[in-house]
């Protein structure tokens, strides 16, 4: 556990697909807060952890059944609040000596509509200042008998204990989702309780970064550090925070794999090595990755050929620096969530990601992750406040494995060259429309057929190529974007005449699922 020291809330996962809004909800009103599974959460957690208040999840499960999940009886104990919610309030009330029944034509999946009590609580301050408000719920089991002590605050047709609480204890439950976009007066409710519990909102990013450098001095002392730097956002802030707080003891390696779009090789190199004065070592090894890569079409042959690759040179680079003990690595808070399971077992790869998972083991180098606590936001946020230009901060995510990955079949060099131009002319068009920022990625893929057209008066026979933009929270679902038919016959045209080698353009509209965002 990390000894950053703020006030604490504990969020008790017991499965939900939306607790990480919860904490989402939470950073955005300045709290520091942390997910962790209910397998994890004993009373020594518990003590050690010191929340100043806890929220429980919802999930999937039915308090009903006997193994159904629970958190220790000791965190009613703590005499902090405790918000839970849906399955949340159930195991709340199961605890505490209500009771919960199954569903039988009870089950509210979606919009509702709560009303409130005569007595208002201040949990609800800023709440229906119209007659009803909006909720989103999704449970099969209901409460039917609250627990001794709790009263009803607000009802809706399907959960006649919608919103309930034991103001003494300081104890909250409700049978929506107060985080999730469709509970639009949501984040007041949070808000509340956390005034409630007493936070006072100071998880800033700027106490961030000067608690972080603090504690990066302390770890690293006056050894070395080697950071993988692939020009994305992630790896961008860790290098420039590390830097602040350590200097030249920082080296910094950025892979160049031939893979990248245009220009971007010399942008990252000279933003980061003549603008902030960073000890940088340029691995040009463009020849090498795409020498491995010739003829080979299959999209998991190239992934893992980049991987293998990209793990052998960074590791030859990092063996030139003496004396390296750390290996910084950008991961991020959803990165470290041991999410709850319920299906067990192992998933399906659907694509070898490409990261530099196993390194440090490999290298036998000790690990230093300055962003594991933030989400991506706030690892933007974290860019801001250390001066990273907005255009680099706000940048689309690029995949690890870079344009192989946006050419499927054969890669050539001639494919690269004409991607790359067509790439550039895409974002291009897609910032003159001021786009660029509502969109989570935008990018072309070139097809590996050739078709026919006619320019001037003669015949063309090149690459067809398909746009891609979608709009996604988090890269795991996505939708297409929905551009103007002006824009795309605009971008069309301007790609058709200003790249030579692409005569037709398409634009993709799969969603995902079922498609992914990259082709392969
Ligand atoms: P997919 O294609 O799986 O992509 O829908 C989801 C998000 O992940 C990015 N992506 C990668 N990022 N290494 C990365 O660092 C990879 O190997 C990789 N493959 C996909 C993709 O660009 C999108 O943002």
């Amino acid at each position: 556990m990390d000894n950053l020291n703020h006030d604490r809330l504990l969020i008790i996962d017991f499965g939900s697909q939306v607790t990480q809004l919860i904490a989402r909800r939470l950073r955005e009103l300045n709290v520091y807060c942390e997910i962790h599974p209910y397998q994890n959460v004993t009373d020594a957690f518990l003590t050690d952890f010191a929340p100043k208040a806890v929220i429980f999840s919802g999930g999937p499960a039915s308090v009903i059944d006997d193994k159904s999940p629970r958190p220790p009886a000791s965190v009613f104990d703590l005499g902090v609040p405790i918000l839970g919610i849906c399955y949340g309030q159930q195991v709340m009330m199961h605890m505490l000596g209500g009771t919960v029944e199954r569903g039988h034509g009870t089950a509210e999946f979606g919009r509702a509509y709560v009303t409130p009590d005569v007595q208002r609580i201040d949990l609800l301050n800023g709440w229906f200042l119209e007659e009803r408000e909006q909720v989103w719920m999704s449970h099969g089991d209901h409460v039917s008998a609250i627990a001794p002590g709790f009263a009803v605050y607000g009802t809706s047709p399907n959960a006649p204990f919608a919103i309930t609480a034991d103001l003494e204890r300081r104890f909250y439950a409700v049978q929506f989702h107060p985080e999730v976009h469709h509970t639009p007066n949501g984040a007041t409710l949070y808000e509340n309780f956390i005034r409630d519990a007493g936070f006072t909102g100071d998880w800033t990013m700027g106490a961030y970064r000067e608690e972080a450098i603090r504690k990066i001095r302390d770890e690293v002392g006056d050894k070395k550090v080697i950071c993988g730097l692939s020009g994305g956002v992630d790896s961008s802030v860790a290098a420039v925070l590390l830097h602040e707080a350590i200097g030249d003891q920082l080296t910094c390696v950025f892979v160049d794999h031939g893979l990248l779009r245009l220009n971007e090789a010399e942008e990252v190199v000279t933003m980061f090595r003549d603008h902030y004065n960073m000890p940088l070592i340029h691995a040009d090894e463009q020849d090498l990755f795409l020498g491995e890569l010739d003829g080979q079409s299959d999209p998991e042959t190239k992934r893992k050929i980049i991987g293998r690759l990209f793990i052998d040179v960074f590791q030859k680079y990092a063996n030139e620096i003496d004396g390296a003990e750390f290996l910084a690595q950008g991961t991020l808070y959803p990165d470290v969530i041991e999410s709850v399971s319920f299906s067990g077992g192992p998933s399906v790869t659907i694509k070898s990601h490409h990261n530099v998972g196993g390194l440090p083991e490999k290298m036998g180098m000790k690990l230093i992750e300055p962003l594991r606590e933030l989400f991506k936001d706030e690892v933007r946020a974290l860019g801001h406040e250390l001066g990273l230009p907005a255009s680099f901060i706000g940048r689309h995510p690029f995949p690890g494995p870079g344009l192989a990955i946006r050419c499927p079949g054969e890669i050539t060099h001639e494919k690269l060259a004409i991607l790359r131009k067509a790439d550039a002319v895409y974002i291009d068009q897609i910032r003159k429309h001021g786009l660029y920022d509502e969109i989570w990625q935008a990018f072309v893929v070139i097809l590996p057929v050739r078709t026919v057209g006619v320019m001037g008066d003669s015949r063309t026979y090149d690459f067809a190529c398909a746009l891609r933009a979608v709009t996604s929270v988090d890269g795991m679902t996505a939708d297409y974007y929905p551009f103007t038919h002006d824009f795309l016959g605009e971008t069309a045209t301007r790609i058709i005449n200003e790249v030579q080698g692409i005569n037709r353009v398409t634009y993709d509209i799969t969603s995902k699922p079922p498609g992914t965002i990259e082709w392969e």
